[in-house]
C-alpha cells in the first residue's frame, strides 16, 4: 500500500491539470495524471516532475474506453480522489462539432462516475464552468444564478456534467462532489516551466496576446469595440491559473476531510473583478514592456457583453479567494511565451 494519499487527475497534462498537479504535491499527494494527449504535449510531463515533489505518475489512456479508465483504479492503490478535467473546451469548434463534445466530454465522465462507484472512491472535484450560466445579464453572477440556455454545445456539456454528478450524489450519498465553475484563467507558474500551450491557432485572449508579442502572430484583433462596457470592448473574469489550482486542492481537501455541507456542492471561482479586453492589453503592456500590434475588429459570433463572478460564497464557505493581479497574470504568460521560444529554438 503506498504511503501517500494519491489523487486522478484527469485531463492532467493540461493548463489547469498541470498547474493542479504541482498545488497537489505541494500539498503532499502522490499525482496521478490521466491524458490522452489531443490536446496536450507530453513535454508538459517534464516540467510537472521538474516542479513536484512526490510521485507523478503518467498514464496515456483513451477515457471514453471505460474498461481502459478502470485499468488506472486497478493499478494504483490508495486514491483518495479524483479531479476531473478532462474535456475538449472550444466553445466555437463544438457549434460546428457538437457529437465529438457530447461523445467526449459525457462519455467520459459517465466512465468516471462508474468507476468511482465500483473502486469505492468517495471524492470528486469536477471542472466546470461559467460558461454553465449561458447568456446572464444579472451580474456578478453567484452559483443561485439562473442557468440560462447556453449557445454552445460545450457549455451544455458543463450544465449537464453538473446535473448528472447532482443525480450521482443523490442515488450513491457515501460520493461527495465539488464542482468548479472557472471563469477566464490566464497566466502560467511563476518558474515559466509549465503554462498554456494551445496547440495551432490560439482560440483564447492570452496565449494570442503573447505569441502576437513575440512575433509569431501579426495582430491581434479585439473582437469588438462597441459592446455597452466603459471602454467599449467585453469584460471578462480573469483569473490567474494558479489561484485556480490552488483552489482545487482546497475543494478536495474540504470532501476529504468531510468538511462539505452537501453531497454536490457548487464554487464560482473568479475574482470578482469585470476586466476588458483592452484593460488585458494594457496590463501586458505594462508588464512586458512591448507595444502590442493591435486592432478592433467585429464581434466574434456567441460571445457575451459581460461576465464576472460573485465571490462570496468561495470566500465565506470554500475559505479560498483569487490572490494575484491581473498583472500577475500577465506577466507571467509572458514569461512562460518568452521561455517556450527560447525552448523551440
Ligand atoms: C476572452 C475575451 C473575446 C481572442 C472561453 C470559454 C470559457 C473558458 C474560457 C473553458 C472575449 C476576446 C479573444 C482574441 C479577443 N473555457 N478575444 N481576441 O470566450 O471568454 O471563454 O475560454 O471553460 O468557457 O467560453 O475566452 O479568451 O476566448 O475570450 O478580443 O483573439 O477576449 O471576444 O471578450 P472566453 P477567450
Amino acid at each position: 500500500m503506498a504511503n501517500r494519499s494519491r489523487i486522478i487527475v484527469t485531463g492532467g497534462m493540461g493548463f489547469i491539470g498541470s498547474h493542479t498537479a504541482v498545488e497537489l504535491s505541494i500539498a503532499d499527494y502522490d499525482v496521478i495524471l490521466v491524458d490522452d494527449l489531443s490536446n496536450s504535449d507530453i513535454s508538459v510531463l517534464e516540467g510537472i516532475k521538474k516542479l513536484c515533489k512526490t510521485e507523478v505518475y503518467f498514464e496515456n489512456i483513451d477515457l471514453k474506453n471505460r474498461l481502459a479508465c478502470f485499468s488506472i483504479f486497478e493499478k494504483y492503490d490508495n486514491i483518495k480522489g479524483v479531479i476531473h478535467f478532462a474535456a475538449h473546451k472550444a466553445v466555437g469548434e463544438s457549434v460546428g462539432n457538437p457529437m465529438k463534445y457530447y461523445d467526449n466530454n459525457i462519455n467520459v465522465l459517465l466512465n468516471i462516475l462508474y468507476a468511482l462507484v465500483n473502486f469505492d472512491i468517495q471524492n470528486l472535484i469536477f471542472s466546470s464552468s461559467c460558461t454553465v450560466y449561458g447568456e446572464t445579464k444579472d451580474l456578478p453572477v453567484t452559483e443561485q444564478t439562473e442557468m440560462k440556455e447556453t449557445a454552445s454545445p460545450y457549455g451544455k456539456t458543463k450544465q449537464m456534467g453538473e446535473a448528472i454528478i447532482n443525480d450521482f450524489t443523490v442515488a450513491y450519498p457515501t460520493h461527495n462532489a465539488i464542482s468548479l465553475r472557472y471563469f477566464n484563467p490566464i497566466g502560467a507558474h511563476p518558474s515559466a516551466v509549465i503554462g498554456e500551450l494551445p496547440l495551432g491557432k490560439p482560440e483564447n485572449l492570452m496565449p494570442y496576446i503573447t505569441q502576437t508579442a513575440i512575433g509569431l502572430r501579426e495582430c491581434l484583433s479585439v473582437f469588438g469595440g462597441d459592446y455597452n462596457t466603459p471602454d467599449g470592448t467585453a469584460i471578462r473574469d480573469y483569473i490567474h491559473v494558479v489561484d485556480l489550482a490552488q483552489a482545487h486542492v482546497v475543494a478536495l481537501n474540504r470532501l476529504i476531510h468531510n468538511l462539505n455541507g452537501k453531497s454536490h456542492e457548487r464554487f464560482n471561482l473568479g475574482t470578482g473583478k469585470g476586466i476588458s479586453v483592452l484593460d488585458v492589453i494594457k496590463s501586458f503592456e505594462r508588464t512586458s514592456g512591448v507595444s502590442l500590434n493591435y486592432e478592433i475588429t467585429k464581434r466574434r459570433k456567441g460571445d457575451m457583453e459581460a461576465i464576472y463572478a460573485d465571490t462570496e460564497l468561495s470566500r465565506s464557505v470554500l475559505k479560498w479567494e483569487a490572490k494575484l493581479s491581473l498583472d500577475d497574470m500577465t506577466r507571467t504568460a509572458w514569461q512562460w511565451e518568452q521561455e517556450l521560444r527560447k525552448k523551440k529554438e
